[in-house]
């Protein structure tokens, strides 16, 4: 385990959020939401992140676009570089151009992205390297282009179940060096990557998988979970880590947790 370090999160009020349409299997837009519901388990998840010692810092909700508050998907963000986003779904699509302004009047240096590329949702920070998933989202080319922008080795990681669309839903990482996972979203030869890379990673069981327990946000120290994960919550506190469990289930009615709320901005 690496020491915590305050870390700097983007993040977007759930002002507008709605189930309006269905792009992956989570969605089912006849069924109810509670708008006000969302937006104070989102605070709680904010003020959760602020207690932890970390900068939150927020981009303006946009209305028409009620997947906004899944900032993870605006970008992606290492060495002070931003790759920005394209999303598979035109319903998604006006989010990619604020996200990248935040970044531009941030100061920021921004490279477009060439390919569909839906950010940190698919393309996770593990230590010195790139964990990149596809499948689903983000193209098998984009790997490429997020290879070339940041200079570090990208590992691609083929995703196979359709609940477990991006790579955050099926894997967190939890600091420099090791991760927890849900073997039976990945190919057989992804699978075989993992256990490579990862010998001592964490097991997610199906049911930690099916609150989305992986979709967690983790300080290298304190790991931010659905506090629904019941069984991943006791497996990473036996592993040596603190854990801060969140209910952000309203949000999941859209098919995100905590981790898609959450965009790490690193300098
Ligand atoms: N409804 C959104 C979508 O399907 C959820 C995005 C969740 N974000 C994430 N990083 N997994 O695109």
């Amino acid at each position: 385990m690496t020491t915590a370090a305050a870390r700097r999160y983007l993040m977007c009020r759930p002002t507008h959020f709605a189930v309006t349409y269905r792009i992956n299997p989570w969605m089912d837009p006849t069924a109810p939401y509670d708008n006000a519901l969302a937006v104070s388990q989102w605070e709680t998840l904010r003020q959760t992140f602020l207690d932890l010692g970390h900068t939150v810092e927020l981009i303006e909700p946009l209305p028409g676009l009620p997947d906004m508050v899944f900032a993870a998907n605006g970008a992606t963000v290492v060495d002070g570089k931003v790759l920005a986003v394209q999303f598979r779904d035109a319903e998604r699509a006006n989010e990619a151009p604020a996200y990248k302004a935040w970044f531009e009047n941030a100061g920021f240096e921004v490279f477009d992205a060439k390919h569909t590329n839906e950010g940190e949702g698919d393309i996770l920070l593990a230590g010195d390297v790139l964990l990149a998933g596809t499948g689903f989202r983000t193209a098998h080319a984009a790997h490429a282009q997020t290879q070339e922008v940041f200079g570090r080795p990208v590992i691609t990681l083929q995703l196979v179940d359709p609940a477990y669309y991006h790579l955050d839903t099926a894997l967190c990482v939890l600091d420099e060096r090791n991760i927890a996972y849900l073997p039976s979203a990945f190919s057989p030869g992804s699978q075989a990557v993992l256990r490579r890379l990862f010998p001592d990673a964490i097991i997610a069981t199906a049911a930690d998988a099916e609150v989305l327990g992986l979709n967690a946000v983790s300080d290298g120290r304190t790991v931010v979970l659905p506090v629904q994960a019941t069984e991943l919550t006791a497996a990473l506190q036996a592993a040596g880590y603190r854990t801060a469990g969140v209910d952000v289930s309203e949000l999941r009615k859209a098919g995100g947790g905590p981790k898609c709320c959450t965009l790490e901005v690193r300098s």
